[in-house]
Formats: C-alpha cells, sequence, structure tokens
C-alpha cells in the first residue's frame, strides 16, 4: 500500500497514519485541508517526500472543499489553503515543493473545472515521480553496498517517508532485491521514535534483517567495527549542510571519527542549493514530547512535569562529514560546489 494516495470514489486523501504504528497500521482519510494540515502537524504523514505528496495532494483536495462563485472565489480560496498547508512544518523543502508545483497549475488554469481536473493531475504526478526516483535512487546507492554489509540507519526513510520504496531505505531495498545480504541497525530516534516504530517495523515486514539500537550506542557499535557504511536522508540540503532529522550531526561526526562513510540518500527535490545554513527555520517541537514517555495519552512523566526543554526537530551536518550524496541522477561525489550543480543540473 502508498503511504499516501488519492481516492477518486470518496474524492478523499488517503494516508497511513503514522501515529498508530507499529501497534496498527490505520489509513486515515483527510476529506478536508484542515485535517491533512492537522494530520502533517501531529506527524501522521511525515518524511520529506512524503510531505511534498502531501501538500501536492492537499492544493488539489483544496479544490474540492465547496461550491465556487466564480473563479476569483475559487483561486483565493485555493491560494489560502496553500498558505495553512504551508505554514504546518518549515524544514522540509519538499512540502514547499509540492505546493507550489500543483498551486501555479491551478492559478493558471481558465476555469474552475479544468484546475480541479490538472491540479489532481499534477498531483499523481508528482506521488509517481517521486516513487520512480526513489527506484533510480536505490539502483545507484545500491552500487555502494557489498555482500554482508551492515549498515547504520537513522530516523525513517522508508516507504512510510516517501509514497512508496524510500530513500536510505530504498537503497538497502534495492541492494536486497539485487541478491546482496544486508542488515540494518536502526538508531530508535528519540524523541518520536521514527527509528524504532517505523522503519523496524517495515524492515521487518519486508524481511530484512534489522536490529534496534538506542541513539546513545551509536558510538559503541562504530567502534566494536559493527558497521560498513552509515545511510540517512534529508529534509533540505543546502549549500553547506544538511538538514535531517534531530542526532544526524553526533552520528556524521562519528562514522567521520571511525573512519565509516556517511552517505546522503535524497532526490533532487530536496536540494535548495542557492540558500545556506542560516536562512533554514529548524521546527521546534513540544515539550510533551520530551517529558512523557508515551505522547499520545501524556500520562506517564519521564522528567520533572516543569523542567526546561528544548525540543529542535532537525539538525544541520556540515558538508565536510558527507562522503557522498545518493540521488536519482547518480552519485555525487565531494566537490559539492562543482559537482551538485553538475549532476543534478540547477
Ligand atoms: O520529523 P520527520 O519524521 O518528518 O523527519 C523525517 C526525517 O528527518 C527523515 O530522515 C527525512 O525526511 C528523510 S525521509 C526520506
Amino acid at each position: 500500500m502508498r503511504t499516501i494516495f488519492w481516492d477518486e470514489d470518496e474524492k478523499c486523501i488517503k494516508l497511513i497514519d503514522q501515529t498508530k504504528l507499529p501497534d496498527k497500521l490505520e489509513v486515515l482519510c483527510c476529506k478536508n485541508v484542515e485535517t491533512l494540515a492537522d494530520a502533517i502537524k501531529r506527524l501522521a504523514i511525515r518524511g520529506a517526500p512524503a510531505l511534498e505528496a502531501a501538500g501536492a495532494y492537499g492544493v488539489a483536495l483544496a479544490c474540492f472543499e465547496r461550491d465556487f462563485l466564480d473563479v476569483e472565489d475559487f483561486k483565493k480560496h485555493v491560494e489560502i489553503r496553500a498558505k495553512q498547508l504551508a505554514s504546518t512544518r518549515p524544514t522540509a523543502v519538499n512540502l514547499f515543493y509540492g505546493i507550489d508545483r500543483v498551486l501555479k497549475i491551478i492559478l493558471n488554469a481558465k476555469d474552475v473545472d479544468e484546475a480541479k481536473n490538472l491540479a489532481l493531475k499534477e498531483a499523481e504526478k508528482i506521488a509517481e515521480e517521486d516513487i520512480m526516483r526513489n527506484k533510480a535512487m536505490g539502483k545507484h546507492g545500491a552500487r555502494l553496498l557489498k555482500d554482508g554489509d551492515v549498515v547504520l540507519t537513522y530516523c525513517n526513510t522508508g516507504r512510510l517517508a516517501t509514497v512508496d520504496w524510500g530513500t536510505a531505505l530504498g537503497v538497502i531495498r534495492s541492494a536486497v532485491e539485487e541478491g546482496k545480504k544486508i542488515s540494518v541497525v536502526a538508531c530508535e530516534t528519540r524523541p518520536l521514535n521514527q527509528g524504532s516504530r517505523l522503519t523496524c517495523w517495515e524492515l521487518m515486514q519486508d524481511n530484512i534483517d534489522v536490529t534496534l539500537i538506542t541513539d546513545s550506542m551509536a558510538g559503541y557499535v562504530m567502534r566494536k567495527k559493527k558497521i560498513d557504511c552509515v545511510i540517512v536522508g534529508a529534509d533540505r540540503i543546502v549549500k553547506d549542510a544538511v538538514f535531517n532529522k534531530i542526532g544526524t550531526y553526533s552520528i556524521a561526526i562519528l562514522a567521520k571519527e571511525h573512519g565509516i562513510p556517511f552517505y546522503v540518500a535524497a532526490p533532487s527535490t530536496t536540494f535548495d542549493w542557492n540558500k545556506c545554513e542560516e536562512d533554514v527555520v529548524v521546527e521546534e517541537r513540544s515539550r510533551e514530547e520530551l517529558i512523557y514517555c508515551n505522547i499520545k495519552c501524556m500520562k506517564t512523566l519521564i522528567a520533572p512535569e516543569n523542567v526546561r526543554v528544548y525540543n529542535p526537530a532537525f539538525d544541520a551536518t556540515p558538508l565536510k562529514y558527507v562522503s557522498a550524496f545518493i540521488t536519482e541522477k547518480g552519485i555525487i561525489r565531494p566537490p559539492y560546489s562543482e559537482n551538485v550543480k553538475k549532476i543534478l543540473e540547477i
């Protein structure tokens, strides 16, 4: 099943509710942008490429929310909804890419019916492109993996973080599909545990060998020579840093210290190459995510209730720690200031 798709019969977006995993595999139906925006904020749908599709489908969904007086009323409504979607999460650039691409189609359409039709087609195209990019990335990236390799990964970069297949986990899937035996070490990824809840779940669904460790064990397992390479995804890649789930920077430094290659697998739509680290807003999330052991029921405290909390959701890893980028257009090695533009043609 795809992580997110359009249900034509019910005229709604359906998505796997990732807050329920690994307990339950439940599909959430978003009949309006309000429900989708809430799902994005709660991380029911998450991961940069999945957010790209969510943004695109969300703008298309806005076209079906009510009847319109005229084309102006329609376009005004869609623009308001696009802004609402764009305000959900600030860091992953893919969300804005998906929103802007569909919005542009709508604003150029001559009437409401044409706009609805083209918006949905464009959103479907964006979702299809994501899968194709992930498969291409997988093929390129699989060349970096040898039979028997142990790969450490962080957060969730698989089917659930994309429309299907995955970025970093997509590379692992492709290598396994080619017949290589690959073992994965998954960090749990505090505070929301995308690694333990989602990465372990989806790899086990596919019978890919996975071992769960806490985030603080990464250095120890690298020192014990148990890791052949690290592969992570990204939420935004700028000309001097990779933004990814908080904790990625520490893993990158550990990998360099231990002489382990650190690869970032990301589609071209994650590159925001004209920007630099200082331009990017890092999302800060609620204190409850740190002080309760289960954010859903907010009952069991694991910290004093009134402790001061700092909870940034992402960090920035300087490019000197990145051994190579794995993209759908090929592997990009340093110097990035030359090679990213050359290979991605941006
Ligand atoms: O807060 P999240 O779960 O949306 O963060 C996701 C990540 O940081 C992923 O590593 C990133 O989006 C790459 S996904 C293919």
